[in-house]
């Protein structure tokens, strides 16, 4: 069960906007629902256990109660939807850079969406756009690694990688200020980040094969351009990609 009290104690003025349950479908349904009822920017949803979680692609997230954190944060930005894409690496830079801040995790992001340890997953975003805001939604497993469901394979929990005290309560009061900070910094400092994220990114320097505008392709991961796409060396050749499906390591 989640320490409520203790979370409070770490961190007041994250309490006041947590909106907590023990059972939803998805908490991104339920930050979505309350963002239509007009809840303010900040506002966030947690729960122990989900009984429709979702991952990107139609994937499931399975997570036992009381194993990691099931969360989802209403962003409402300030700047133009043009930008709103920036909004989920963001999260990604501040969910990595909290861990190896607080535990020296060697956290990593593997492009887009995924945080890594160890060569497995340990975390997954999940974004999802309305007209005038954007739902982030985290799943991460802080204690252990679940043991069913499309999250099973190679997955980590950041309990098992890390030494030092380690609570759900402690790694949500960290997580949500690492990601808002970044998320609230992607329009004006987004060329720091990036320079950021190449320093964390996963699949960098790594041969890889994946799904793209429906084709099959295997390249080499040079890096991220200025907009956040990834750079692929393929046949010979430097392309970008914004968007790309089953990206697995060769
Ligand atoms: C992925 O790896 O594909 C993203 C997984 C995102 C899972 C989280 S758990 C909290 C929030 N609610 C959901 O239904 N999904 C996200």
């Amino acid at each position: 069960m989640f320490d409520l009290r203790q979370f409070a104690a770490l961190a007041p003025d994250w309490y006041v906007r947590l909106h907590y349950h023990d059972e939803l479908d998805s908490t991104n349904d339920e930050a979505r629902r309350l963002a239509e009822a007009g809840a303010e920017h900040g506002t966030v949803v947690l729960c122990d256990h989900q009984t429709a979680g979702r991952g990107r692609r139609g994937a499931s997230w399975v997570c036992e109660p009381g194993d990691g954190l099931l969360f989802s944060m209403v962003v409402r930005p300030t700047f133009p939807q043009t930008m709103w894409s920036r909004i989920a690496l963001a999260s990604g830079i501040g969910i990595t850079e909290a861990l190896n801040h607080k535990w020296a995790a060697e956290a990593q992001v593997k492009w887009p969406n995924d945080i890594y340890i160890q060569n497995r997953k340990c975390a997954g975003i999940l974004t999802e756009a309305r007209e005038d805001f954007v739902i982030v939604g985290i799943g991460i497993n802080v204690m252990s690694a679940p043991s069913s469901g499309d999250a099973r394979m190679d997955a980590v929990a950041v309990a098992d990688v890390v030494s030092g005290q380690i609570s759900r309560e402690l790694v949500l009061a960290l997580l949500l200020q690492g990601v808002l900070d970044e998320v609230e910094a992607c329009a004006e400092g987004f060329d720091g980040q990036l320079r950021r994220l190449q320093q964390h990114c996963y699949l960098r320097g790594k041969r890889i094969r994946f799904v793209a505008h429906e084709k099959d392709f295997t390249g080499l991961v040079t890096g991220l351009n200025a907009e956040g796409a990834l750079l692929v060396e393929v046949d010979g050749e430097a392309k970008s990609f914004s968007q790309a499906a089953e990206i697995t390591l060769i």
